[in-house]
């Protein structure tokens, strides 16, 4: 059975057949799914699909691409939503400097207030962090936040471990499945597997033999098999041991 750590199954391009396709997950032995929310909107619509499917968890919070148009009362709303039953998690919070969608002093502002959100309501963080990784640990140290994962982990071996020190999970997705991944890779070697999520951050980055195709849960298969093999275990110990990781992370 899998747990997709992180999928956007309110974006557009589901709105065609998701229902078909959500329905359809249980057959396909994925047995837990968290919605990440992207901004406001996404918060609302993962909550109304944790409330349409049992298997669907979710988190709230806003993107740092998304925060220039944030205010203070959004933190308030956040933190409403953070109350309800299926809401797992704060995310997917974080720092962007390759697509600079905000301008980095708000980005920086608005992580550090949806960390001290989390701290606050006692909920796990999911962040994104890219061309940002130093300084996206540097606050998430200074935060003083104990749990989360890092989704679509793209830092050095030693950042890893410096996580996996600090009780955080490193969330592997489709990229370690390219043929020209490497770092990622060893990243896979060197963590424990009892420190890995694996997620398909669908609609997004699809797995070999499927990239290019839009993403969803049932390819987490292919990003198992690739730690399995990168690991030398069996595909059902990595399914089973991320699947207990993730439920340990978000209570589940
Ligand atoms: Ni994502």
């Amino acid at each position: 059975m899998y747990f997709d750590s992180h999928a956007h199954y309110d974006d557009e391009s589901f709105d065609e057949d998701r229902e078909a396709l959500l329905t359809s997950m249980p057959l396909k032995e994925v047995e837990f799914i968290i919605n990440a929310a992207a901004h406001m909107t996404s918060s609302y619509e993962g909550i109304a699909l944790a409330d349409k499917y049992p298997f669907i968890y979710c988190s709230v919070g806003v993107h740092p691409h998304e925060v220039k148009d944030l205010e203070e009362h959004n933190i308030e709303e956040l933190r409403r939503l953070s109350m309800r039953d299926k809401v797992v998690a704060i995310g997917e919070i974080g720092l962007d400097y390759y697509y600079d969608l905000s301008p980095r002093g708000a980005q920086k502002k608005w992580f550090i207030k949806q960390l001290e959100l989390a701290v606050e309501v006692a909920l796990p963080v999911i962040i994104h962090s890219r061309d940002a990784s130093q300084e996206t640990f540097d606050i998430i140290r200074q935060s003083g936040i104990k749990e989360g994962v890092i989704h679509c982990f793209s830092g050095s071996v030693e950042l890893a471990k410096e996580y996996v020190k600090r009780g955080f999970y490193i969330g592997i997705g489709g990229a370690a499945t390219f043929k020209n991944a490497r770092k990622i890779v060893e990243v896979v070697k060197e963590v424990p597997i009892e420190h890995i999520l694996v997620e398909t951050d669908a609609p997004y980055l699809t797995p070999t033999p499927f990239r290019g195709k839009r993403n969803d849960s049932s390819y987490l298969k292919y990003v198992v098999e690739k730690i399995a093999e990168i690991k030398e275990l069996d595909n059902l110990a990595v399914s089973d041991i991320t699947c207990q990781n993730a439920r340990r992370l978000f209570k589940i």
